[in-house]
């Protein structure tokens, strides 16, 4: 295990560095990350390569016993390099150049800047690959962080047009798939198919989704290409990450493909960003953790963990004492192995001056400092139990085409991906079961559910295997919009809703509704929940059961007689449709009936407190963070606001 600091020696007077070093020893740290935007202090001028700078840092750590992560260079290319090769800078849908200053604004696809990141990162690895300090890279900071996971440059037209010829190898095709006859599209060559930039109404669904496509393929792309070089050129004693940022739904990059090569996926944990006047949900941090776990299925590292309020131009919430290590508990609950704090001490110039570290500009210890070296020799006890793996009953399926289909056409004004995920990730959360949340190209079949939010694309080969998995007794969760596009992103033709899904779910749809700002609809339980009522926003699909049972239908002038809710026992399985944004108390009924059914053990809790199982080879353990302000009792122990427990059962 290791716990650690980002530490930027290059920020401040060189004087510094050995008291810095000292504190962050006294700490209880082993481990720093260093040198991820440090390219023009390693490369002056082209070809002018000098690591002194970092020889000695590097020596100095080695010296007090920490060990170095060192980031590639590559999210902030030196000014001598954009004003040589300005083809680098990548633009906006407005063809506008994103302008150097800021960072990431390199353009994916820009071959020149592969050959100058290539040549730098190189460079690097040659100097470090041999240190015996320095046992893992970082490649480059957080790809597709802050919108640069889109470039609409004329290098990325042009390569989308070889995508997509490499993609349908025909042009009739392509016109056949995407429907071109409608509005005259229809294309003579692919160097006629312009990216999605601005237009008068709306583009094609399916060129805009295979943008989307390519727009990931050349993220990772470059990210692999990277990561394949630093993995040739590294030590055998060192491994190769890359630190992930939040918001993964709303990224232009499938992050399966982007980390299958690493050694492990590394996150940078931020409850609170900008001008929040409070965190995300517990529950939505949760599911973050649980996120990145399941891209490669193994625990994680988190290479930035938020202890300062944190913001480029507006901050907002301040976290209360005990909160940032509440985090890291919850953090370490849900996977994570070693864990390093951003950023030892925060910067009194530049982009973050708002970006507090643990130590402020006074540059004296204080209550966050203390706090961290608590959570470092609190949790750097538990090794056995923070190393062992984690095992889930239940997944939450997600797919990077359908998340960016729904980004292509949201049907309603009220919809985002992550709140319908989280409707139905929460009521499940609350009663902390172990969840997964997993790529739906991962094999799931030894789960017990799956729950498959707003899952628009179900192509065949999915429709299969979600039949077999309840053929063979799972549970399926399907929430609305299921099944009503094909991976081209069209509507099936001749198919009632919910088409390749249909007979699995016992139920056919044929008329639906997008529900606005304000709007929600009464829904009503029947059978075993009668006298159960909640409310249904966002959209309504209305349902007639066909072997399905109704559980909730609507309370309606028109439509009373159309199920909202229902259950259908398909092979030794069952399967749920949530027909619309149902709201958290009938989810949780429903929840809870579901856990029962299937015999997964849950543990109450009060609200706000969050209760993880884990079992290792010492025993089973809960680890328990109270995520609220105030005083809670649970298996009456008290807990104060924002404490954390680790309590052996
Ligand atoms: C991100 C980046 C860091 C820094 C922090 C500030 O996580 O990786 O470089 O910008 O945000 O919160
Ligand atoms: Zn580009």
């Amino acid at each position: 295990m290791y716990f650690g600091v980002d530490y930027y020696p290059e920020h401040w007077n060189i004087s510094m560095i050995d008291g810095d070093i000292q504190r962050i020893v006294e700490m209880g740290c082993n481990i720093v990350r260093i040198g991820e935007f440090a390219w023009h202090l390693m490369e002056k001028e082209e070809n002018q390569f000098d690591f002194t700078f970092f020889d000695m840092v590097i020596e100095k750590c080695e010296k007090a016993g920490l060990k170095v992560i060192f980031g590639t260079p590559t999210a902030t290319f030196p000014a001598w390099l954009a004003k040589k090769h300005p083809s680098i800078l990548s633009k906006d849908e407005n063809l506008q150049v994103r302008a150097f200053g800021g960072r990431r604004q390199y353009c994916y696809n820009s071959k020149i800047y592969l050959q100058y990141s290539n040549k730098i990162v190189t460079k690097l690895l040659e100097n470090y690959k041999k240190n015996p300090s320095v046992i893992s890279w970082q490649v480059d900071n957080e790809f597709g962080h802050e919108g640069s996971d889109n470039c609409y440059c004329e290098i990325c037209q042009l390569k989308f047009q070889g995508f997509l010829r490499d993609k349908y190898q025909t042009i009739d095709k392509l016109n056949e798939v995407y429907g071109t006859i409608f509005w005259g599209q229809t294309y003579n060559y692919f160097d006629e198919i312009p990216a999605p930039l601005k237009t008068i109404t709306t583009h094609n669904p399916t060129l805009k989704l295979d943008w989307m496509r390519f727009k990931s393929d050349s993220l990772n792309q470059y990210a692999n290409s990277q990561i394949q070089l630093v993995k040739k050129l590294s030590g055998s004693h060192q491994t190769v990450t890359t630190n992930l940022s939040g918001g993964f739904y709303t990224k232009l990059y499938d992050h399966e493909e982007n980390t299958k090569h690493l050694d492990f996926v590394s996150y940078d944990n931020y409850p609170v960003w900008g001008g929040l006047k409070e965190p995300v949900s517990p529950g939505q941090i949760a599911m973050t953790l649980d996120f990145i776990r399941g891209l490669q299925q193994k625990n994680f590292w988190i290479l930035e963990q938020l202890m300062g309020a944190q913001g480029h131009d507006v901050i907002g919430y301040l976290p209360r004492p005990d909160q940032g290590k509440m985090w890291a508990y919850q953090a370490f609950a849900h996977g994570c192995e070693s864990m390093l704090w951003f950023r030892y001490r925060g910067m009194t110039k530049g982009a973050e001056q708002y970006c507090f570290g643990i130590l402020d500009q006074d540059n004296q210890i204080n209550r966050k400092y203390r706090e961290v070296q608590s959570a470092i020799k609190d949790i750097s006890k538990y090794k056995t139990l923070f190393t062992s793996n984690i095992k889930s009953d239940l997944a939450i399926i997600y797919d990077f085409d359908n998340i960016w289909s729904w980004k292509v056409q949201n049907q309603s004004l009220n919809f985002d991906f992550t709140s319908e995920l989280m409707r139905l990730y929460t009521p499940f959360y609350e009663k902390n079961i172990n969840i997964d949340v997993i790529s739906y190209k991962k094999d799931f079949n030894r789960y017990k559910i799956l729950v498959l939010p707003v899952t628009k694309i179900i192509d065949e080969i999915l429709a299969v295997r979600l039949e077999d998995f309840a053929k063979n007794g799972g549970t399926i969760i399907f929430s609305y919009r299921a099944g009503i596009k094909d991976r081209d992103n069209n509507l099936y033709f001749g198919k009632t809703l919910p088409c390749l899904v249909k007979d699995l779910c016992g139920i056919s749809i044929e008329e639906i509704e997008s529900l606005q700002q304000g709007q929600d609809v009464e829904v009503v339980g029947t059978g075993s929940y009668i006298g159960h009522t909640g409310r249904c926003e966002v959209w309504r699909d209305l349902i007639t059961p066909n072997t399905a049972e109704t559980l909730f239908k609507y309370n309606d002038k028109f439509y009373s007689h159309k199920a909202c809710i229902t259950k259908n026992s398909y092979g030794r399985g069952q399967v749920y449709y949530i027909g619309g944004g149902v709201d958290n108390i009938v989810l949780s009924t429903i929840a809870h009936d579901i856990l029962e059914e299937k015999q997964i053990e849950t543990l109450e809790s009060p609200t706000g407190l969050e209760v993880y199982k884990r079992r290792c080879e010492e025993g089973d353990y809960l680890i328990i963070t109270n995520h609220s302000s105030e005083k809670k009792l649970f298996k009456e122990i008290i807990f104060s606001p924002y404490e954390s427990k680790i309590i052996k059962i």
